[in-house]
């Protein structure tokens, strides 16, 4: 079976219709894939590089790829975008999140990235005002002012010494994400352990993603490391919900929204633990993902110094040297199309898990209760059905007549249906302005020795940094 087989009319044909006599949806056939164990066999390699190994699999095997998990459990490869909108979408309500979330729950607890059922959708309600549309334009200045400070630093710290791009924008995010959410200026020694603690919980996730890694109540070196982290953080968090609690500050950011919200029935609000759960999701969901797709914006631009320019005169031309206000980011178009191209070709959630929780049929194919689903914006968003030359960087592409002409989930950076990312707007919006008022002011190039290997786990960044040199423009 060659590549990119099923065209989306196939698929239309063969969704799975609950009305439809037993015979008929019984007819459904396995997918295409290896032999069985062939994980096993390679586990290897493809936990050395797993989007090499779905590359693969999708060249061989065509937009659904079935591989032998263990036991009676199979995982699915999902590339499609009408397989991804009948699983975020269509049929969203047969799938949990599964074990990649499952790890991630060792700290970020039943938050909202990793909760389900009626937990999740209650504190989504609860959560969701805090991200409309209005109150996110609001954050606009703040935002600017820090990408504005960033630069006034890195001007003050002149150096012709190559610097680690990823790990700037790393800190600029999860400032601006404290900041937004909850009303907290890091700066300083307190930044440094800040970062530092997140630092250790996020490699903790990576880590637990192997399946080997021992649980949290075992005592090694590195799980108490960890829980002294999360600890630490926990303290940190919780004064600052106490003094909310107690009036003895206040603010009008989410972190009041979840501290005044109630029960409709019992009228008792959050406890500690779910505040807690809900502010470290919100600052792990909030600022890695931003940060990633910042620095393969900036790879990008350094690679084709054609798109650079025509930023940085967009940029120079719409603020005249002064930080973006809410109202000039209608004037600063190319720059989010740079950053929605640079989430087409890096997403920093590179693939999206799922289990399902009954027997489906996607795409014509069965899917067995209890099967691992990855799908893969990755793959999805070089789907050459959809994206003519897949490799390019052509952020033309996100004209709006050019959006308008590809089906909705053949993009999908920020996942889709009920669990589509809270923070979308949010991080458009910051995306858009830091790579403006950086690409106004500063030219990055490549260091000689950068060689832009992908690190897919947890996120997609460069592998070890991404190492670059500035000049004043
Ligand atoms: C470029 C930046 C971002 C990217 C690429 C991104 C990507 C995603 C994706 C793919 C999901 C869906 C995961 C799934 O379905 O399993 C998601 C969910 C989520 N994101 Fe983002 N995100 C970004 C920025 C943000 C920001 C700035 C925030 C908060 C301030 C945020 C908070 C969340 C939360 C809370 C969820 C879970 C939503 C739910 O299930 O109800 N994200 N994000």
């Amino acid at each position: 079976m060659g590549p990119f087989k099923l065209k989306t009319t196939h698929f239309a044909v063969m969704q799975p219709d609950s009305s439809a006599p037993p015979l008929l949806r019984s007819s459904a056939r396995k997918a295409p894939g290896p032999p069985d164990y062939y994980l096993l066999r390679r586990l290897r390699p493809t936990a050395r590089d797993p989007i090499g190994a779905c590359l693969g699999l999708w060249r061989q095997y065509g937009d659904i790829t079935r591989l032998h998990w263990f036991g009676p459990h199979y995982l699915h490869i999902c590339v499609h975008p009408a397989m991804v909108e009948h699983i975020l979408q269509a049929n969203w309500s047969n799938y949990s999140k599964g074990f990649f979330y499952k790890r991630l729950a060792t700290f970020a607890g039943n938050g909202l990235l990793t909760s389900e059922g009626d937990l999740w959708l209650r504190q989504r309600r609860l959560a969701q005002p805090a991200f409309h549309r209005a109150r996110i334009a609001r954050l606009a200045d703040l935002m600017a002012g820090e990408v504005g400070a960033l630069c006034e630093r890195w001007e003050r710290e002149k150096t012709a010494e190559p610097f680690d791009v990823a790990g700037e924008m790393m800190r600029l995010t999860l400032q601006i994400a404290a900041r937004a959410l909850f009303g907290t200026q890091m700066r300083g020694a307190a930044a440094h352990r800040f970062h530092e603690l997140m630092n250790i919980g996020m490699a903790h996730v990576e880590h637990r993603t192997n399946p080997l890694s021992l649980p949290e109540k075992v005592p090694t070196p590195h799980n108490r490391r960890f829980l002294w982290a999360k600890g630490e953080l926990q303290k940190w968090i919780l004064e600052i919900v106490h003094r909310r609690r107690t009036g003895e500050e206040s603010g009008d950011d989410l972190l009041q929204m979840l501290v005044d919200a109630r029960d409709e029935d019992t009228g008792e609000g959050m406890s500690d633990q779910q505040l807690f759960d809900e502010v470290i999701t919100l600052l792990i969901a909030g600022h890695e993902t931003s940060a990633d797709a910042l620095a393969w914006g900036f790879s990008l631009l350094a690679r084709h110094p054609e798109k650079r320019e025509e930023l940085e005169n967009e940029a120079k031309n719409a603020l005249n040297g002064a930080l973006p206000a809410q109202a000039d980011l209608e004037r600063l178009p190319y720059a989010r199309q740079v950053f929605e191209e640079s989430l087409r070709l890096y997403p920093p959630f590179w693939a999206i898990g799922r289990e399902t929780l009954g027997d489906d049929v996607i795409g014509g194919y069965e899917v067995k209760a209890r099967s691992t689903l990855i799908v893969p914006p990755f793959l999805t968003h070089r789907h050459p059905e959809f994206w003519p030359d897949p490799d390019a960087f052509k952020p033309d592409r996100f004209t709006p007549e050019q959006v308008a002409k590809r089906p909705k989930f053949a993009y999908f950076p920020f996942g889709g249906g009920p669990r589509l990312c809270i923070g979308q707007g949010f991080g458009l919006m910051e995306g858009q302005i830091a790579l403006a008022v950086i690409a106004s002011r500063f030219r990055l190039e490549l260091a000689p020795f950068e060689k832009l290997v992908m690190d897919p786990s947890p996120t997609l960044r460069p592998h070890g940094g991404l190492w670059m040199t500035r000049t004043r423009i």
